[in-house]
């Protein structure tokens, strides 16, 4: 079974989603932690929810960046992690935390990379950069992590038109639907063997 630990940063949709998934892949993949730089977020609320352990890392309760990875390592290492998954983490993932799970890092984003995407593309940022572009498609994409935002190896990508009354509202809301569907995916296919980590 593949051990999966999320970080998280807001609402949590995509953690939760994961989490029912799991709950109907026979055993496939397990989301054993939740990982979160922010102590309110929804995201630790649904670890306490789902009885799954959460943990709220910030690089300021420590003297260092390289205490705060290595606190996050041991956990990590603790709790057995094959597979960190960054649904909507806000924070730059430190580089010892990227080399120690080197191409067994994957985030969602909400655009179809490589456009979209860099440093300050996140939320509504990038949806109002979408409609600014007048292109006709968006989507979500995920993607192995590396040093560089957003610029690892893609994994899945889906496409949805952008319609002529769309919002920046309108537009997250079916970019998160999106997301729903291909993260899990993705997650499956890496439990599966279809997408091997490196
Ligand atoms: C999603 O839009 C994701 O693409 C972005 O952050 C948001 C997370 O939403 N990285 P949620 O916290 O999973 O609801």
């Amino acid at each position: 079974m593949l051990r999966v630990v999320v970080f998280a940063s807001g609402k949590g949709s995509n953690l939760q989603n994961l989490i029912d998934v799991s709950k109907n892949s026979e055993n496939l993949f397990k989301v054993v932690g939740v990982i979160s730089n922010n102590k309110n977020s929804n995201a630790l609320t649904i670890s306490e929810n789902e009885k799954i352990v959460g943990f709220n890392f910030t690089v300021m309760q420590f003297l260092s960046e390289e205490d705060f990875s290595n606190a996050i390592l041991n956990e990590l290492k603790k709790l057995n992690c094959d597979l960190i998954v960054l649904a909507g983490y806000m924070k730059k993932v430190p580089t010892k935390i990227i080399s120690n799970y080197q191409n067994r890092i994957i985030n969602i984003h909400p655009a179809l990379l490589p456009n979209f995407g860099g440093e300050g593309m996140f939320g509504e940022f990038v949806h109002k950069a979408v409609l600014e572009s007048k292109n006709k498609v968006t989507g979500a994409t995920v993607h192995f992590v590396n040093e560089d935002y957003d610029k690892g190896e893609i994994i899945l990508q889906e496409k949805i038109p952008v319609l002529d009354n769309d919002t920046t509202e309108s537009l997250a809301k079916r970019v998160l639907e999106v997301e729903h569907r291909i993260l899990p995916k993705a997650v499956i296919m890496i439990a599966n063997d279809k997408i091997r980590l490196k």
